[in-house]
């Protein structure tokens, strides 16, 4: 193998610089070129290629975003699509493609491995919502940021005795969401794996403030079962629940900033180890971290369900709130 490329599709989420730029110098290592697709599958159609050598690759290590920047893209879902991005790998004679990226990336990576054309996928996401992997690229990095929102939020809240509504990201997956609840001390946490009623909430937050807790925090997944503009507005009128309501969306601050310590060396392993898969002849494979040990998974089983979060999780957010 002499020349693969290199794609970051969907979100994009802190590390996915450190996987461009592993998978660059792991290539350099063994005499593979690697080549930066730009804008995801939208670039793969146009045949947007760069060469990427070690210098395009250097000092990017600790930035986030993605060099090579991302889409979302839905002509990639049509035969059609897909036929543009293969001829295109086939003009610019590359011998494999490595997607870094969430579940419909990936889905359009098995998509090529079905066609013959050497793929391996590298799970990036902030959501950790990939089946198969313990962690995605990005979780670690927006869950210290959404730590430290909460953080911050407490302090204001507890000076105020307020009760303030978080939410964070997650529009399939509650991960973050329960997650930073448990990390962050909240009081409760509604995710969309999990019916929770609006009453719920308000009865959750009365029982804080009668037990005398000077602020309480309600953590919202973006995907629970109703917007926190309607949880705001159902509060307002709710007089027994005691504490002043404030809400705050984190949105999109959560993506931003660099990599962790812990994404920059999964990002960094699972880099090395796409490439490598790729020299050894693999296809139709995601990298995975499996405990401490770096696996490839068969990105069919990956792209066909969603990572389940453990039940021990809403448990323990439960028990520990009170
Ligand atoms: O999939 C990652 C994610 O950050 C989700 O948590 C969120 O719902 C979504 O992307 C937001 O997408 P966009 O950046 O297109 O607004």
């Amino acid at each position: 193998m002499k020349r693969i490329a290199v794609m970051t599709s969907g979100g994009d989420s802190p590390g996915m610089n450190a996987a461009i730029r592993a998978v660059v110098r792991t290539g350099l290592e063994y005499k593979i070129e690697t080549y930066g697709v730009r804008q995801a599958y939208a670039g793969l159609m146009a045949g947007d290629f760069e060469l990427l050598t070690s210098v395009e690759v250097s000092g990017i290590l600790q930035r986030g975003g993605t060099i090579l920047q991302t889409a979302r893209n839905e002509e990639f879902k049509t035969a059609q699509g897909q036929a543009k991005g293969l001829r295109r790998l086939n003009e610019h004679q590359i011998e494999g493609l490595i997607v870094i990226g969430g579940n419909g990336s990936l889905t359009g990576a098995n998509v090529l491995h079905k066609a013959g054309f050497p793929t391996i996928g590298i799970p990036g996401s902030i959501d950790n919502d990939i089946f198969g992997t313990d962690m995605s690229i990005g979780v670690d990095s927006a869950l210290n940021i959404i730590l430290e929102a909460i953080d911050r939020l407490r302090d204001t809240a507890s000076s105020h005795q307020r009760a303030f509504v978080i939410e964070v990201m997650g529009r399939n997956c509650g991960y973050l969401a329960l997650t930073a609840a448990i990390l962050g001390g909240a009081e409760l946490v509604v995710t969309p794996e999990r019916p929770f009623s609006m009453q719920e909430v308000a009865d959750a937050l009365q029982d804080a403030y009668v037990r005398g807790k000077s602020h309480a925090i309600c953590v919202v997944a973006e995907g629970a079962p109703f917007r926190v503009s309607e949880l705001e507005h159902f509060l307002a009128k709710q007089a027994k629940v005691g504490f002043e309501i404030r809400v705050t969306i984190l949105g999109h601050i959560q993506r931003g900033g660099g990599p962790s310590a812990f994404d920059r060396l999964l990002a960094t392993r699972m880099g090395v180890k796409a490439v490598q898969a790729l020299r050894d002849g693999e296809s139709g494979k995601m990298v995975a971290l499996n405990g401490r040990k770096m696996d490839l998974i068969p990105l069919e089983d990956a792209v066909s369900q969603l990572r389940p979060i453990s039940e021990s999780y809403f448990e323990m957010a439960k028990f520990l709130a009170r």
